[in-house]
């Protein structure tokens, strides 16, 4: 793009919206106007950034009626069903956070270090997967190219971060003996809840589906056999995977740990003689996905165990967006 985009914050006001703000300042994106929106609650709040103190605005129908080329939107599954294809129709690339799109085969699902020239063929929204797919597919994507890969079994270990604001309140003010349940059935602080999103009729979360449907769209791959259990753990932020694949082709073990190290925003911290090993409180506030307990699973030919974890505010949501805007600059 010749001149700087004009660039909207859609759901500025929230945790993800927030950390949007933190990541393009960061990586120094250029812009010449900057809208915060959100909804009519917060219209009218201010957000200082970068020297300017913003305004936060209502999204409307109207939102889009002056020219804005990137929208980041991250303001929950509705707000992004209604408002993104009116962004689009006004010509704005539209890179949405929520799960509304994900599922839509018009729609590229986009983890830039997995299927980056997927960006180009969009038709005004680009989807960015859910933050436990991601730091998934940064680490198995290089797998999969390399030895293919048969069957996934997704454990994960999600922090309350990912059910923003209400999530973390639920854990700090739980870990003060205050069981609010803002955002989960059940006391979080203390607990694990086998529980990520609404149960679906097929007794999995939809989490759980999001997982599996959205590795198969991403690889590109519907013969892969997945399955994935999704558990809310009392940590604030980072989510910590337990990934088990059985791959199609036997390999050697210190060849796919220097893969992986190789490969791109990945940090492999395996020693276990060191008690080293990737851990959400080290990983929080890091873009790369950190792997580790890299070991064969004796129990099947060609079996594997990882232990991955990443920000999932960051890399799982801001960073991951704003990687994929990088790239729209590249081609708008
Ligand atoms: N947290 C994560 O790890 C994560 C990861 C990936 C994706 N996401 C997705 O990102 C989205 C936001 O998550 P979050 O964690 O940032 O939630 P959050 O902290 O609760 O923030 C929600 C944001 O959406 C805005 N909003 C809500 N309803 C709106 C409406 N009708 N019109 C305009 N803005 C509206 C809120 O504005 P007000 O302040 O005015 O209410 C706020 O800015 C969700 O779709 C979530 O699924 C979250």
């Amino acid at each position: 793009m010749q001149r700087k985009p004009n660039l909207a914050v859609v759901g500025a006001t929230g945790l993800v919206g927030g950390t949007f703000l933190k990541i393009l300042a960061e990586r120094d994106f250029p812009y010449e106007n900057l809208y915060l929106m959100a909804s009519a609650k917060s219209a009218g709040s201010k957000i200082d950034f970068r020297g300017r103190t913003h305004i936060v605005e209502e999204l409307t129908e109207h939102s889009f009626d002056k020219p804005i080329d990137i929208a980041l939107f991250s303001a929950g599954g509705g707000t992004s069903e209604k408002f993104a294809p009116i962004a689009a129709a006004k010509g704005t690339a539209v890179v949405d956070n929520s799960s509304a799109w994900r599922a839509d085969p018009q729609v590229p699902l986009v983890v830039p270090e997995v299927n980056p020239r997927e960006i180009a063929k969009h038709k005004g929204i680009i989807a960015n997967p859910n933050c436990s797919t991601i730091q998934a597919m940064v680490a198995l994507k290089p797998l999969y190219d390399r030895y293919g890969i048969k069957r996934i079994v997704y454990s994960t270990y999600q922090s309350v971060s990912g059910s923003g604001l209400k999530g973390i309140r639920d854990l700090e003010e739980g870990l003060k003996g205050k069981d609010l349940k803002l955002a989960y059935p059940h006391a979080i602080a203390g607990n694990c809840l086998p529980h990520i999103d609404s149960f679906l009729d097929n007794g999995y979360t939809k989490e759980e589906m999001k997982m599996i449907n959205e590795t198969r769209k991403i690889l590109g791959d519907d013969r892969i056999a997945i399955t994935a259990t999704t558990v809310r753990v009392p940590v604030l932020y980072s989510h910590s995977e337990s990934i088990n694949a059985e791959l199609e082709k036997p390999f050697d073990l210190s060849e796919l740990r220097s893969l992986l190290a190789a490969s791109p925003g990945i940090v492999v911290i395996d020693d276990p003689s060191k008690n080293e090993y990737p851990l959400a409180r080290d990983a929080a506030g890091r873009d790369e996905v950190f792997i580790g307990r890299i070991r064969r699973d004796f129990s099947v030919e060609n079996g594997l165990n990882l232990w991955v974890v990443a920000d999932n505010i960051r890399k799982g949501a801001a960073t991951n967006a704003v990687q994929i805007a990088e790239k729209l600059l590249e081609i708008l």
